[in-house]
């Protein structure tokens, strides 16, 4: 039997939650304690926890102990899940539940083994046509200190345009590529492979989240340019867009604990890794699953 917690939703319906949840920060961010995402959960509780996540964008639940064929079921529970554009050493798809780790293939810590694209603010998969709406992470090992996720709130950011940026950037659209992602973060560049199997997409920079019907701002570190603009212009908007949605009151770090999952709303935050452990010589794991979004508009 679980407690119904008195919180309130107040950006919903206001119906009490099924479980025991606590906004983490003004910004967005709630812990959910005495539930077992491990075993089944029924179709009530599953709606719970989706009106939590639109009310929240980042749900916490505590103390979760799941295999990756557990998070496999428990994700499905929430749409179709996305499989990594990325490929193994050996070529081979990622596996549906992968990993994001600094280990190498010998399981030794090292720089190297990062994605330098997550140290940046993004949102996943913003480079794909549709990109993701959830993504969900399970701590498996952790650093003894650091290793935090940030997520800044994109709809917060939104609201607190001026009237007259709002107006200026309605109707605009940028340009979102793979390409553009790796330059952005200093990767080697993309392989003529990749830009044929990734081309270049738009989407509007004002994104209506589909959910809630509310406005964000749709930016990051996949963005290559505001489209129909001249480049100084279009790299000093986005300058400007990105320089406001970083300020701290929109940000929220989560410093993981043991038995962390996550699971965050990818239309309406950006995220990134922070660079704040000893990563050549810790070990940090997390299990990572991904559901598929809709076109933004
Ligand atoms: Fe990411």
């Amino acid at each position: 039997m679980v407690d119904v917690q008195a919180h309130q939703d107040t950006r919903g319906s206001g119906i009490p939650y099924p479980f025991d949840i606590r906004p983490l920060t003004e910004t967005g961010g709630a812990e959910v304690f005495g539930l077992d995402l491990s075993g089944p959960i029924d179709d009530a509780m599953r709606d719970a926890i989706l009106r939590a996540f639109l009310e929240f964008h980042i749900l916490v639940f505590r103390d979760q102990s799941l295999t990756k064929d557990q998070q496999a079921a428990f994700s499905r529970h929430f749409g179709e899940l996305e499989h990594h554009v990325g490929r193994l050493p050996d070529g081979s798809p990622y596996p549906i539940v992968h990993t994001v780790t600094n280990l190498d293939e010998n399981g030794k810590p090292t720089p190297g083994a990062v994605a330098l694209g997550n140290y940046f603010w993004h949102t996943d998969k913003s480079y794909h046509d549709i990109p993701s709406l959830m993504t969900m992470l399970h701590a498996v090992e952790l650093p003894t200190k650091g290793g935090d996720t940030q997520f800044t709130n994109t709809r917060l950011a939104y609201e607190a345009l001026s009237p007259q940026m709002k107006a200026r950037i309605a109707g605009l659209k940028a340009e979102h590529s793979w390409e553009a992602s790796r330059r952005n973060s200093g990767a080697p560049p993309a392989t003529e492979e990749q830009k044929r199997e990734r081309p270049p997409v738009a989407h509007p920079i004002t994104r209506t989240h589909p959910d809630t019907g509310e406005k964000t701002i749709y930016l990051g570190n996949h963005v290559s340019h505001v489209i129909g603009l001249p480049e100084d212009e279009s790299k000093a908007l986005i300058a400007e867009l990105m320089a406001h949605i970083e300020q701290p009151q929109f940000i929220y770090t989560h410093q993981w604990r043991d038995g962390d999952y996550v699971m965050w709303d990818n239309r309406c935050l950006l995220h990134r890794a922070a660079r704040n452990y000893e990563i050549a010589s810790e070990r940090r794991l997390l299990h990572r699953t991904v559901i598929i979004g809709t076109k933004p508009y």
